[in-house]
């Protein structure tokens, strides 16, 4: 497994170009298996979890190209069966059950599995699916869903932290071929949901009210071929902005929706950081000084749970006690004893870190949990005296494309060391 040596210390400048969002393409893909077909959809991000939604969709019977962040895919001939081994491994992999559904009248999934962040259930992909009149039976770790026809609903998708994104997202993908017209009630507002609603209205679906939270669709007979250029992914950004701040640097992103990132900057300015929104860029400039602040993780257009951990890592450079809480996923705090080998003072109180920041950093080898834990450490090994090895970065390849080698054209000195 490869790891990453970072030598801290080193301040951030220049540009960076924010590539295409993971978490937007991922049901994008799912839903060209909507039409027979073909789509071409640019501005994709190369990384492993494209790849292996990819190998999903293939796995199923469709024909997948992918060069240049050019993804063409054509579902011509596809069965309702996807690889159980597969689709388990990847959670996003869930968002195919609609559209399956929604094709082939029949769709047999494995359920995906839980993951270090939390528990993760379905049950809201489930509701929305039996809510079209989809027969569900879960049984060998398979969801079976079969519905003759499918006839729109009205459907509230909120949980218990809130509405779900991939939920969502298979609900919309569903819909968009059910008889009569589906109401969603308590819908995700995430611009991901903006980006595969545009997607699907390029294919020809009716669908109103996408970002806001109640979306309505009224089905049509068929869906056609379409083309599509994926939202700039405004995580990679955050994740840019905060290593930029971390090491007092400048760094400007190249390509970054501000409109998709308030909460983010809101924070980060609080905290003393400089935010310049130009004409498709957005340059973050850290003086050096920072204050601590407090955030709790939300829905969009809150603060994103996606960007807890790296707000974290900022915070402990921050002078002063910050507070931050997790209330979207019930073990996203991975990384908190992680930072503390490096010399951090969290405390976890309940769904809260208690952090207080300023003690200076030194390196250590540190392990990567998870995706955004990963980040977290990368930015804090830049901002660590001596040497960081961040160990396990398969999980940084999953949502980062190219991490190190952006970040080497801003200056850090980062290295990536192949495993056996
Ligand atoms: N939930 C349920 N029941 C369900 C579905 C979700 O209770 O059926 C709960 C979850 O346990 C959680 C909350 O609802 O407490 C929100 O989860 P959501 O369904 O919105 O998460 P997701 O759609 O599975 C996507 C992203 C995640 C991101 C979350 C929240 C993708 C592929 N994944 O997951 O991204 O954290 O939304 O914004 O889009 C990441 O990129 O690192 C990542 C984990």
């Amino acid at each position: 497994m490869d790891s990453f040596l970072i030598e801290g210390g080193v301040v951030l400048r220049g540009d960076v170009n924010i590539s295409g969002s993971k978490n937007a393409v991922l049901p994008i893909m799912a839903a060209t298996l909507l039409t027979a077909e073909t789509c071409v959809i640019r501005r994709v991000p190369d990384l492993s979890d494209v790849r292996f939604m990819g190998k999903i969709l293939e796995s199923i019977g469709a024909e997948v190209q992918f060069e240049d962040h050019t993804l063409t895919i054509r579902a011509a001939n596809v069965r309702g069966f996807g690889d159980y081994d597969l689709i388990r491994k990847m959670r996003g992999s869930i968002c195919i059950l609609g559209p399956l559904l929604a094709r082939l009248r029949e769709a047999t999934v494995s359920l995906p599995g839980g993951c270090v962040i939390g528990t993760r259930p379905i049950d809201l992909h489930l509701k929305a699916i039996a809510a079209l009149g989809a027969e569900l039976r879960v049984a060998g770790g398979y969801v079976h869903a079969k519905a003759p026809r499918l006839d729109g609903a009205l459907v509230f998708l909120g949980g218990r932290a809130g509405p779900t994104v991939l939920g969502t997202a298979n609900l919309l993908m569903a819909a968009t071929l059910a008889d009569g017209v589906t109401v969603i009630e308590s819908a995700a507002c995430e611009p991901e949901i903006i980006d595969l609603a545009d997607f699907l209205k390029a294919m020809g679906a009716n669908i109103h009210g996408a970002g806001s939270p109640t979306i309505t669709v009224t089905g049509v007979k068929e869906l056609h071929g379409a083309e599509h250029e994926v939202i700039p992914d405004r995580i990679e950004a955050g994740t840019f902005a905060v290593a930029a701040a971390a090491t007092g640097g400048s760094v400007t992103l190249r390509g970054a929706r501000p409109d998709h990132l308030g909460a983010v900057l809101d924070k980060l300015q609080e905290s003393g950081v400089r935010i310049e929104r130009s004409a498709g860029a957005l340059t973050v400039r850290g003086n050096g000084v920072l204050r601590p602040v407090d955030a709790t993780t939300m829905p969009y257009s809150g603060f994103p749970t996606d960007m807890q951990a790296q707000l974290m890592a900022l915070m402990c450079l921050a002078p002063g006690t910050s507070i931050i809480t997790e209330r979207i996923f019930e073990s996203r705090f991975m990384h908190a004893s992680e930072l503390m080998r490096l010399g951090a003072d969290i405390a976890i109180e309940g769904p809260s870190a208690i952090v207080k920041g300023g003690r200076p950093l030194s390196g250590a080898p540190v392990m990567a949990s998870d995706l955004r834990a990963s980040a977290a450490l990368v930015v804090a090994g830049m901002a660590a005296g001596g040497t960081t090895q961040v160990n396990r970065v398969y999980h940084l390849d999953r949502g980062y494309e190219k991490m190190e080698e952006k970040l080497e054209r801003l200056g850090a000195r980062i290295s990536r060391v192949p495993g056996e």
